[in-house]
């Protein structure tokens, strides 16, 4: 199996979406997944969102993905954007892994936006007031109005997969989240120095239960502008975001494991 992710398309912002229309169709996946942040705000959202939409509805393969957000901002935010964008999606050609799981050729897919909360700071000892005022200065729920704390939106989210991954009974799955599932999963440099901002980035408790379940062979998510892969113990986890170089990542499933390939990757040398 061929899948072909990114994320962070924020259309209408054009000649992004445009080379992704043209770098898909050489790439041949058998799966197209959009990692979140596939829209931004636009003046007549509906409009908008329905012109993007029908590009996905024209292409021959399934076309999964979570909202990131950005998506969460539009149709009213959080849960109000949660049940409209994800309404629209189906008659689009869109599968939402944030309502449902998904299962082609024997893989299984599971998602959800992946709220942040703060553990990826966890070990910092940064004080409550520090983060709850990053989480005001710089979160994103002032622009979501979620009706619950973070913390419990992270919960939610993950026993969401954690039941989508236990109703699917598949033992190849790919868990796709928009922000980011663990700490190193935070930038592709290894000496990354954490930093207050990264409270709100994501949330630790995704990977960890990754790193617990021998079933979840894949990991992607978005949300930082970066494209990089690292293998893990059992799974392969890769920020699959738009680059303007190589705006898709493509992941082959092979007899060892999944093999990631920036694309279009010249040279073979990504
Ligand atoms: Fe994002």
């Amino acid at each position: 199996m061929r899948i072909a992710a990114t994320s962070d398309l924020h259309a209408p912002l054009g000649a992004w979406n445009s080379r992704i229309d043209a770098t898909l169709l050489d790439a041949e996946p058998d799966v197209l997944v959009i990692a979140g942040d596939l829209f931004n705000w636009m003046p007549n959202p509906r409009h908008g969102l329905l012109e993007r939409l029908r590009f996905y509805s024209e292409i021959d393969v399934p076309v999964l993905a979570v909202l990131g957000n950005h998506d969460l901002r539009l149709q009213g935010g959080g849960e109000c954007a949660l049940q409209r964008l994800t309404g629209l999606f189906p008659d689009n050609g869109v599968h939402c892994l944030d309502n449902a799981p998904y299962v082609h050729d024997g893989v299984g897919f599971v998602g959800c936006h992946g709220w942040y909360d703060s553990s990826l700071v966890a070990d910092k000892g940064y004080t409550l007031t520090e983060l709850n005022r990053c989480a005001y200065d710089l979160g994103e729920r002032r622009h979501a109005r979620w009706n619950a704390p973070d913390s419990v939106l992270a919960a939610k989210c993950l026993d969401k997969m954690r039941d989508d991954f236990a109703r699917i009974e598949c033992d190849d799955c790919v868990a796709v989240t928009h922000y980011i599932p663990l700490v190193s999963g935070l930038s592709h440099l290894g000496d990354y120095e954490l930093q207050l901002h990264d409270a709100v980035m994501g949330s630790a408790s995704y990977g960890a239960w990754y790193e617990k379940e021998p079933g979840i062979t894949l990991a992607l998510w978005g949300h930082r502008h970066w494209p990089f892969g690292r293998q893990y113990d059992s799974f392969l986890g890769c920020n699959v975001a738009y680059h303007q170089r190589f705006p898709l990542t493509v992941l082959d499933k092979t007899s060892s494991g999944w093999k990631r390939t920036l694309w279009p990757c010249p040279d073979n040398k990504c």
